[in-house]
């Protein structure tokens, strides 16, 4: 595997999840598979459980590690080709990013939206220019619009938790104070839609996420409708993607917040977030503090699809 930003970067899916499940029983396995190889993780934004997983599931491999903070001792960068740099940019990423590529062998790299240029966003440009440009297999831990490890670590949980073999899982739009990106909704779409689960998705009118990985899963504006009968709820807020609210909060309708009375709703349903979760606004406290709240276990889980992926790119460089 030379990158991985999508869920078609796993090949077949079912492989790819039993392969995880050997690196979940197992870790410690490959412990020399990446001997003297380098990993280099490149956050422009913040993280908790990305950043150790990542880590970690690197030391499992044997790798040694290194993480760069753009914004914190690192020069301010340039991204945008063209600019005469007379302001308070000191180094274009087209020279920096071949630089870090040549200290290291595998590149993860954090790259959030920055919702002033929808186009910029869309085409996931950081993330391309450093498959582009460093010369090295590059994963996306977080990028405009994808977040694939959060997505891989998502489908493990479920598939860790089912109680059948097609189980109903939803994801909800719950509301948040800031404008938040849609990667992880897209990632979490792009993977339900090639598993094997009844996937619908819900949210208020005006949050419709791209087509492109909502692929004609059903939406349902009723949340309360979409509840009925689910496995598994994953509550996540994102901002409105469709022009001309690229970025904007429509709504902060703590209506849309998962509660017992909804969850009473479902199936019995195992509560899902990706973490970090502002508690009563997205969820209440008792439903994140549940039994049937698994937030932590599938946190826990990132720490798998990292090691399962960094593993297949080691593998490859072979
Ligand atoms: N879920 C997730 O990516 O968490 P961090 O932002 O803390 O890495």
């Amino acid at each position: 595997m030379r990158t991985y930003t999508n869920v078609k970067d796993l090949g077949n899916l079912q492989q790819a999840l039993n392969e995880a499940f050997e690196v979940k029983n197992n870790p410690y396995k490959w412990d020399t598979l990446g001997k003297n190889k380098t990993l280099l993780m490149v956050f422009f934004n913040s993280s908790l459980r990305t950043r150790l997983s990542t880590q970690k599931a690197g030391m499992n491999l044997g790798m040694n590690t290194m993480v760069l903070d753009i914004n914190q001792g690192a020069w301010k960068l340039e991204t945008e080709r063209g600019v005469i740099m007379d302001g308070d940019t000191t180094e274009h990423i087209l020279e920096a990013i071949p630089v870090m590529g040549s200290y290291c062998d595998i590149i993860g790299v954090r790259s959030f939206a920055r919702f002033e240029n929808k186009e910029f966003d869309c085409q996931d440009t950081i993330l391309k220019q450093f498959i582009q440009y460093s010369g090295k297999p590059v994963f996306s831990m977080e990028g405009a619009i994808g977040h694939p490890l959060q997505a891989f670590a998502d489908l493990i949980t479920i598939e860790q938790y089912k109680k059948t073999d097609r189980p109903k899982v939803v994801l909800t739009w719950a509301p948040h104070p800031k404008a938040l990106p849609q990667a992880v909704p897209n990632s979490f779409a792009d993977f339900m839609n090639e598993a094997n689960v009844d996937f619908v998705i819900t949210h208020p009118k005006g949050y419709e996420l791209d087509e492109k990985f909502v692929r004609g899963a059903r939406v349902e504006y009723d949340q309360r409708k979409a509840f009925e009968g689910a496995d598994f709820i994953y509550a996540k807020n994102w901002s409105a993607f469709q022009d001309p609210h690229y970025g904007q909060i429509l709504s902060k309708d703590r209506d849309w917040t998962v509660d017992t009375e909804k969850m009473a709703l479902t199936n019995n349903a195992y509560f899902m977030h990706c973490l970090p979760v502002r508690r009563n606004m997205i969820v209440t406290d008792d439903v994140i503090e549940s039994p049937q709240s698994i937030v932590i276990p599938q946190a826990a889980n990132r720490e798998v699809s990292a090691q399962t992926v960094i593993k297949r790119m080691l593998e490859a460089l072979k």
